[in-house]
């Protein structure tokens, strides 16, 4: 059973994949995003929407960026914040997911943000949840990671013009990447001319991305790309050590460096969600060079996080009958 990610007022209820939201849905996001960005260097935007408001963070696998940036965003937005400890809480004793997310509820927990290893469970826990609670997906085992697509998009196009004019480049670990499949969600929705997938042939996806290229050769890739994306190796991914490429090898063939960049167009933009291994799949040059945007990624994540929680908790408002 599909879960609505929109409600019949056409509020963001759950945010769990970007494959079935309408591009307004994206547009009414990233609306919002824009009015909390603020330039570097000045306070933070900051709103009170979210006062008596509970927002749990659950993150069953590792987060650097995802992790402290949901927790400033609900804080940012006046909410209480619980991030749950997973190493020390009960699901280290057995306990499911789904009696953590019962637990929390009883202690009226509104918004849940979610990462998991396992494909489904943010659905799963949005299926179960109290009809004004809402789940937003950060990060779905390879599958989906929407609000990474959602800044990815944000941040192209706050530097190009006429994104459907764009020849987007993903390069690396495409296979077990939730972070490519949600980019390429978003990017189609916004008729991207071009998506390739470069990498060797062995992280390439068989299945899915439809109308992307596909391309085993690095300057084959990215010639002429006007955005490029750069995707780390998902060692945890693996199901046998073996599989992982020689780290060496693979920057030879497919590392970003000043050098294999000069096949994209002289004004690419060079991305990357992170986090990143410098000198696996970017050079240090590139990371820090002047085409990459990649802290200006982290940046607009951060919007786009409290653009989410903001739109969420309009549909908690609306539809919880508790005083607050
Ligand atoms: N891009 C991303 O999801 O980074 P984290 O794993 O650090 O959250």
């Amino acid at each position: 059973m599909t879960v609505e990610q929109i409600n019949n007022k056409g509020q963001l209820r759950h945010l769990l994949t970007l494959a079935d939201l309408e591009r307004n849905d994206i547009e009414m996001i990233l609306d919002r995003a824009t009015s909390y960005l603020t330039p570097a260097g000045h306070a933070p935007a900051r709103d009170t929407i979210l006062r008596g408001y509970t927002v749990a963070n659950l993150f069953f696998e590792a987060s650097t960026r995802t992790r402290a940036s949901f927790e400033l965003a609900a804080k940012r937005l006046s909410a209480d914040v619980l991030n749950l400890d997973v190493n020390t809480s009960s699901r280290a004793k057995g306990e499911s997911v789904v009696d953590t997310i019962y637990t929390l509820q009883a202690m009226q927990v509104d918004i849940f943000v979610v990462r998991d290893a396992s494909t489904g469970i943010p659905s799963e826990i949005a299926r179960r949840v109290e009809p004004h609670v809402s789940v937003l997906n950060a990060g779905e085992s390879e599958v989906s990671h929407p609000t990474q697509g959602l800044l990815d998009l944000m941040t192209i196009q706050r530097h190009k013009q006429d994104i459907d004019q764009l020849c987007v480049a993903i390069i690396g670990d495409i296979k077990h990447s939730r972070v490519a499949r949600s980019a390429h969600e978003a990017l189609v929705k916004f008729d991207v001319r071009e998506i390739r997938l470069v990498g060797p042939s062995e992280l390439l996806p068989e299945n899915g991305f439809e109308g992307a290229a596909r391309c085993t050769e690095l300057s084959d890739g990215i010639r002429d790309a006007d955005v490029v994306i750069a995707l780390r190796i998902q060692r945890e991914r693996f199901s046998e050590l073996g599989q992982i490429p020689d780290t060496a090898e693979y920057f030879r063939r497919y590392g970003l460096t000043e050098e294999s960049l000069r096949a994209a167009r002289s004004d690419a933009i060079v991305m990357h969600p992170g986090p990143m291994n410098r000198g696996v799949e970017i050079s240090a040059a590139v990371a820090d060079g002047p085409r990459s945007v990649i802290t200006e990624q982290v940046a607009n994540g951060m919007a786009v996080r409290m653009a989410v929680l903001a739109l969420a908790h309009e549909h908690v408002r609306d539809s919880d009958g508790r005083k607050r």
